[in-house]
């Protein structure tokens, strides 16, 4: 089975192909970041116009890469949520009329949701069920996955995301956007011990808060810049590595009770924040102390990518799901 992958909730427009929901056969990422850039975050009416432009493309790419023609495309999945809505609305029209102008079956699928299934794109065996977390710049959300179809909620963030946390307390640094790369690259010559952070309580302990923590740092940097003493540079080292150290042990903390909670064996990463090296580390070598697999998507796939989606939307298709050309966006 050959499924079609389109994926433009936020600054990506990316077309992937993907075989009997394992295989990638191609998944082309064109970004819009650079664009941003300069205004600290995505602009929606940016992101949208260079989606429209680009799709085609995108699109054209990521069938030739694959080697295969249209009229051999068994699915058309698209991300119809969540996400910025203007983005969608580029990659679910685009999905709606290949899919009635070829008469191949449509499906939308929840971003989210896609992010953890990366790991299922990478040959290895994972038996359900699990606990999936995923850490992006738009969720922060913990999962019991009994089935691809059978996803409960266990925790979600009251507030800012995690991605958007590292996001905000890099502009408040001054650092730029995204903030994630930037402040994993700092912290790897900060001291993490060097300030006490912590991320605010939560009524459900599963669930996450990181509002809190990136006030913190904002006093911070203002008492520290009210004073003007020491070295800064080797200041805001310090708060990137106390900031990322907090937040990697927070999230480790509650993916590890989550699978006590649900007495999994497995435990799924995804999201953009999934990139980072001290996560990535710190969650391997928990879930080997605590005798869990660990499964985190390579580099490649962490971060938004249409090979999840197809791959993700193909589970879905073979247990009958299909969505007609009514679908819309959906936003939670
Ligand atoms: O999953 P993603 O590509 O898009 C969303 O669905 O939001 O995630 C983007 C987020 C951004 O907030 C970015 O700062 C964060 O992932 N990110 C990182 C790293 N690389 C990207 N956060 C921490 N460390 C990183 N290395
Ligand atoms: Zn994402």
């Amino acid at each position: 089975m050959i499924a079609l992958g389109i994926e433009t909730s936020c600054d990506e427009t990316s077309v992937a192909v993907v075989k009997d929901a394992r295989k990638i056969l191609s998944n082309e990422v064109a970004s819009s970041i650079k664009f941003h850039k300069q205004y600290g975050g995505v602009i929606p009416e940016i992101a949208s116009r260079m989606q429209l432009e680009t799709i085609s493309e995108v699109a054209a790419s990521a069938l030739r890469e694959a080697g295969i023609k249209l009229n051999n495309i068994d699915l058309i999945s698209v991300t119809c949520g969540p996400g910025l809505l203007g983005s969608l609305l580029v990659g679910i029209s685009f999905a709606k009329a290949l899919s009635l102008s070829l008469g191949i079956p449509l499906l939308g699928v929840n971003h989210v949701h896609s992010h953890f299934y990366a790991n299922f794109l990478q040959g290895k065996i994972i038996s359900l069920p699990f606990v999936a977390l995923v850490v992006s710049g738009g969720h922060t959300s913990l999962f019991y996955v009994r089935d691809f179809d059978k996803i409960e909620v266990l925790g979600e963030t009251y507030d800012d995301a995690c991605g958007e946390a590292f996001d905000k307390v890099a502009k408040i640094l001054g650092l730029g956007y995204p903030g994630g790369p930037l402040i994993e690259r700092l912290a790897l010559r900060g001291d993490p011990k060097s300030i006490k952070f912590n991320c605010s309580g939560t009524k459900n302990v599963l669930d996450f808060s990181f509002s809190g923590i990136k006030t913190a740092v904002l006093y911070h940097i203002r008492k520290l810049e009210a004073s003007r003493c020491g070295d800064m540079d080797k200041q805001i080292r310090n708060i990137c590595a106390s900031f990322q150290y907090t937040v990697v042990e927070t999230l480790a903390k509650k993916a590890i009770l989550a699978c006590k909670m649900k007495k999994v064996k497995s435990l799924l990463l995804g999201g953009g924040v999934v990139a980072n090296k001290a996560l990535r580390e710190r969650l391997a070598s928990i879930s080997v102390k605590e005798g869990l697999g660990c499964h985190l998507p390579s580099l490649g796939i962490c971060m938004d990518n249409a090979a999840m989606v197809a791959g993700f939307a193909s589970q879905l298709f073979k247990k009958g799901y299909r969505s007609n050309l009514y679908l819309n966006t959906d936003l939670n």
